[in-house]
């Protein structure tokens, strides 16, 4: 069976972006691949957050994945700082990536462009971090945003120049991963682009009903159609979307004929696309609620996570040092 794995990065709440870009794919994987999922916390670390606040981002997150669906049978749900191997591997693989092509990174280009006063090797080394989460269970596939394509491109450069290096077919080359056809890209409420956190336009699993249907009534839309079938503002288009992704497919002919016609009322569009979303969100969010305040059900989770990530992760780890020469006395 082919393994996926996939890091979560650490901060902040997963909003409906996620759930239905990501999230939703990974629930269906689970049954299909043998699974790791981690919450990256060790790369949320080259932006120096506060003490207090670090353990709390990992478990928020946590609990917000395992609420929409991952399941601690299926898959191993862990946290990257728990698996030293990882960190052991990151060594290795950091004597065989060079300064030049790291520094050619897009991500390191803006990062150095955005922070110019933290450009800390953590940075310039994120990449072959990420390359040791892959690696390390010899995945063969990813399933990441295009933003990481070149992340992921680093993993298999660094894969290859390891096996042929040291003579050995350890690591195989991971690849991106789309799983089924549909794959969704959720727009935001602010008239253009899409749903992100920095983007500060998210509707979170976390958020209750008054708040959704808040956020939702303040979408941008425009003056609304003066003549039949005419063309979609970008705005409006995007809530459509949006509707296409939680509603009925009736309820979306049903306001597609009304925009047609020029019948349509925003107000009740967006009443309706309201409603739908917190068909969705609400029954996460009372799971969220419940598994936060489990701290015995979480650490039952990452004990399990932890123990088959480190079972995989040393059987590589073994295998990698052997390649390099390391002989125990
Ligand atoms: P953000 O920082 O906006 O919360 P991330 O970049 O951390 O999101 O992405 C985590 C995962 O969620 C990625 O797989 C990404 O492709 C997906 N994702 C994020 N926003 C969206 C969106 N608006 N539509 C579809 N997928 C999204
Ligand atoms: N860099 C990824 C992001 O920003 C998170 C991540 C860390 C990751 N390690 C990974 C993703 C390994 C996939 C595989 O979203």
């Amino acid at each position: 069976m082919e393994t996926v794995l996939s890091g979560i990065r650490s901060t902040g709440h997963l909003h409906l972006g996620n759930y239905f870009g990501a999230l939703r794919n990974y629930i269906k994987m689970q049954d299909e691949y043998n699974c790791f999922f981690f919450i990256a916390d060790l790369h949320s670390l080259t932006t120096h957050p506060h003490p207090d606040d670090f353990h709390s981002g990992v478990k928020t997150i946590l609990t917000e994945y395992l609420a929409s669906g991952l399941d601690p049978e299926k898959s191993a749900i862990f946290v990257q700082s728990d698996v030293p191997e990882i960190v052991e591997l990151y060594v290795l693989l950091n004597m065989i990536a060079y300064k030049g092509e790291l520094e050619r990174t897009a991500a390191f280009k803006e990062k150095v462009r955005k922070n110019p006063e933290n450009v800390n090797a953590g940075l310039l080394t994120y990449p072959v971090l990420m390359a040791a989460d892959i690696l390390v269970h010899r995945a063969n596939k990813v399933p990441v945003g295009k933003d990481q394509e070149q992340h992921l491109e680093m993993a298999r450069l660094l894969a290859r120049r390891f096996n042929n290096l040291y003579g050995v077919e350890l690591f195989p080359e991971p690849q991106a991963f789309n799983f089924g056809s549909d794959l969704v890209k959720v727009p935001g409420l602010d008239g253009s682009g899409k749903m992100g956190k920095s983007e500060g336009n998210g509707i979170y699993l976390f958020d209750d009903e008054k708040t959704i249907h808040k956020k939702v009534m303040k979408a941008v839309t425009d003056a609304g159609p003066v003549e039949q079938n005419s063309k979609m503002a970008e705005p409006v288009e995007n809530l459509f979307t949006l509707l296409k992704i939680v509603s009925a497919p009736e309820t979306v002919v049903q306001f597609k004929e009304a925009f047609n016609n020029c019948t349509i009322r925003y107000g009740d569009l967006k009443k309706q696309l309201a409603t739908d979303i917190c068909r969705h969100t609400l029954p996460i969010r009372e799971k969220i609620e419940e598994i936060y305040k489990d701290e015995a059900f979480l650490q039952r989770v990452i004990k399990r996570g932890t123990e088959k990530a480190r079972e995989s992760a040393s059987a590589t780890l073994y295998e990698a040092k052997k390649a390099v020469g390391f002989r125990s006395f």
